[in-house]
């Protein structure tokens, strides 16, 4: 009973710690920018009133989303194999697509 317990905690544990890992999705070469967005991103994401994401002004540019895309942070996985053409395409569909705060 007691080893249950102790395996339903850890796997609780690595669920939680789960959020700050390296996610390993690589896109299709000719794949589109939505696509991308709604296979990886509206896990977390989610789109409201015409607008995928609010934006703050410091990460409304394409270098600063393909960044932190790259980098993650404590709560958001880090997407390393989104990058060249696909991720051009990504920064553009969510800039074009978001508000800026
Ligand atoms: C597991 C949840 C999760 C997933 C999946 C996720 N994000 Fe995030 N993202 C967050 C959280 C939480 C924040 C806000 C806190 C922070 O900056 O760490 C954030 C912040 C961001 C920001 C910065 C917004 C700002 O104005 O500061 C960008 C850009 C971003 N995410 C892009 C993406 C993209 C692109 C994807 C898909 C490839 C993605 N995220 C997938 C959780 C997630």
């Amino acid at each position: 009973m007691k080893k249950v317990t102790l395996l339903l905690m850890v796997s609780a544990l690595v669920s939680l710690v789960g959020c700050s890992k390296t996610d390993n999705y690589t896109p299709a070469e000719n794949i589109s920018g939505e696509d991308i967005f709604y296979t990886n991103c509206t896990k977390c994401h989610k789109p409201e009133s015409g607008s995928v994401m609010t934006l703050s002004a410091a990460v409304a540019n394409k270098d600063a989303i393909i960044q932190k895309m790259h980098k993650g942070s404590m709560s958001m996985p880090a997407f390393p194999n989104i990058k060249g053409e696909p991720a051009q395409r990504l920064a553009e569909f969510i800039l074009s697509n978001s508000k800026t705060k």
